[in-house]
Order: C-alpha cells, then sequence, then structure tokens
C-alpha cells in the first residue's frame, strides 16, 4: 500500500511469503545465486509488485518500500539482499552491470582517494555527485532502478530525487531553446561495461508522448574529450541550464535511506543524486562485516537495473 507521499509497505502476507520463500531456498554463495520466483511462489507478493510498477509508470514514478518487519532478526545481511533481488526480478530482466559480469551490485565507497574526476565509478567513491540517471552507460534503454539501503553513513550520503516530467516543464515554458539542443545527440561512453562510446539525446519521448530522460555529464564529457569532439559553446549552455534547475531545491525530493529502505525509481523519469557522506572512521566492508559484526559497516547500497521482460 502506497501513502500519500513515496512509501510503500508490503502487507504482512507478501512479507511471510517472502519470509518462507527465502528460508526454504538452498545454500547460495552469491545473491544472484537465489532462485528467483517463478510461477505459483508468493502471488500476493507479486501482484503487490504490481502496484508499484503502475505507481512507477503512471504515477508518482517513484516508491520507496517500508523496511520488512523486523528486518535484522529475522534475515541476514544475504537474506536482506535477496529481497531486493526477488523484487527486481519481478519486476524485470536483471542487467549486468560492469566487467566482472555482477547483476546486484555493491555501492560503497572502496579507498577515501577514489574520485570520478580519477577515472573511478560513481558507485565506488564517497563523492556527492551530478544529478543523474544510472541507464547512460548502454545505449538501450532498460527502466527500473532499484536500489536498497543495507547500511546508511555516519554523516550526509542524503539521496536526492528529480522528477523529470516537472524539468521538462520547467524546460518547455522557460527555456524552449535549451530544451531543443538536449533533444540533439550527444556522446556517451560506455564506462564500466566496454571500452566504446555511443551517441543519444539527452531528452527522448516515449510512445505515451512522456519525456524521458538520460543524463550523467562526467560520461558525456569524457567521452567528447576522448572522441576529441569538444562539447560546442550551445551544449555547455544546455547542460548548464539543466544542471542548475535539478540542483535547485525547488525541484528536489531528498531522502536519508535507513537500513532495509529500497528505492525504486523509473529512472528516465526520475534523476537522483547524493551529497557526500563519510563512514565511520573504523567503518568495514560488507565483506568484512559478514564475519565480524564488531565495527561498523560502511555506507552500503546494493544496486540492480531491471529491463522490462
Ligand atoms: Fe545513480
Amino acid at each position: 500500500m502506497l501513502n500519500d507521499n513515496f512509501y510503500y509497505s508490503f502487507s504482512g502476507e507478501a512479507q511471510n511469503e517472502i519470509y518462507d520463500y527465502i528460508k526454504a531456498l538452498h545454500v547460495y554463495n552469491k545473491v544472484e545465486d537465489a532462485k528467483i520466483l517463478e510461477d505459483d511462489d508468493c502471488p500476493t507478493f507479486k501482484r503487490e509488485v504490481e502496484e508499484v510498477r503502475n505507481e512507477l509508470e503512471n504515477g508518482k514514478r517513484l516508491v520507496i518500500v517500508k523496511p520488512f518487519i523486523d528486518l535484522h532478526n529475522k534475515y541476514t545481511i544475504q537474506e536482506q539482499r535477496t529481497i531486493s533481488w526477488l523484487l527486481g526480478n519481478v519486476l524485470g530482466e536483471t542487467l549486468i552491470q560492469n566487467e566482472a559480469g555482477e547483476r546486484a551490485i555493491l555501492v560503497y565507497d572502496r579507498d577515501r582517494n577514489n574520485s570520478m574526476l580519477k577515472g573511478a565509478r560513481y558507485h565506488q567513491t564517497r563523492e556527492g555527485g551530478t544529478i543523474h540517471t544510472d541507464n547512460v552507460n548502454v545505449p538501450y534503454k532498460w527502466e527500473y532502478l532499484v536500489l536498497a539501503c543495507i547500511a546508511p553513513a555516519m554523516a550526509g550520503g542524503e539521496n536526492i530525487l528529480v522528477n523529470a516530467l516537472i524539468v521538462h516543464k520547467i524546460l518547455k515554458e522557460k527555456h524552449p531553446d535549451v530544451l531543443a539542443i538536449l533533444e540533439k545527440n550527444f556522446f556517451w561512453e560506455q564506462r564500466g561495461v566496454a571500452d566504446a562510446t555511443y551517441e543519444a539525446p539527452i531528452i527522448i519521448y516515449n510512445k505515451k508522448g512522456e519525456p524521458e530522460f538520460r543524463h550523467l555529464r562526467p560520461y558525456m564529457e569524457s567521452a567528447h574529450l576522448k572522441l576529441d569532439r569538444p562539447l560546442t559553446d550551445e551544449q555547455m549552455y544546455a547542460l548548464d541550464t539543466l544542471d542548475a534547475i535539478l540542483e535547485h531545491s525547488d525541484n528536489q525530493y531528498r531522502h536519508s535511506f535507513s537500513a532495509g529502505e529500497i528505492l525504486l525509481t523509473h529512472d528516465a523519469q526520475v534523476l537522483h543524486g547524493r551529497t557526500c557522506f563519510s563512514d565511520y572512521y573504523n567503518a568495514v566492508t560488507i565483506h568484512e562485516y559478514k564475519k565480524d559484526h564488531h565495527h561498523p559497516m560502511k555506507r552500503t547500497m546494493d544496486r540492480l537495473w531491471a529491463k522490462k521482460r
């Protein structure tokens, strides 16, 4: 059930179905090895996921799933990740996100010295970043971002969410010259997936005539540099205007995730970002934490991308 804001709670019945399903699974090493729901598995849960999908496609375009009841007592960390894995796989086919072939990626700061300016991927740094969509490093379109919070940061790491339909309305009404530029092709890097580039506009329109965005400025700027096709003054002007609109607090919804919450967005219609964060001085990675619970875990999010079947 969705409340007035963006929060969705699965019913007790749906949660019980998932609990029984997960506890009956055979031992699996990687979360991606957990058997996804089939045919008659968890019918109430699946029905409720369809409510979420409807909200993502026709309603608010973003949903924040509240943590399952008694999450920390009932589930191991691996099982918490499995909830998100099962949910993503009901929404669609989960996609490979890196050269290692992983479909469920852990987002955490690998090293305080990592920086996107030095070529690192966003999900491996502590940096706040430009507001973006995730569907930027492959030319084809997928629909859903599933981002589950396993542990929040000690400080910061607030998530920023921006409705693309509102941004488009502002562009159309106040900056039609900018909109026209954003509807033309830019170059994009396939960072982390392939050593290649492709061309696509920032704004396209779907079958319903609604705008859909593709935007992550650093990956685009580096593609233009790599190809020795610098962004034109006109393109820079359009990008600066778009980023200024995205950064305006009137257009943002901000949320600090707590453990167990799962963000779902229709990626092309909700841009997102985060503020920079800092982990505890003695924080450990999720892998170390699984072996020894004595130190706090670094801010850790579990990310899936799902393409509608
Ligand atoms: Fe992202």
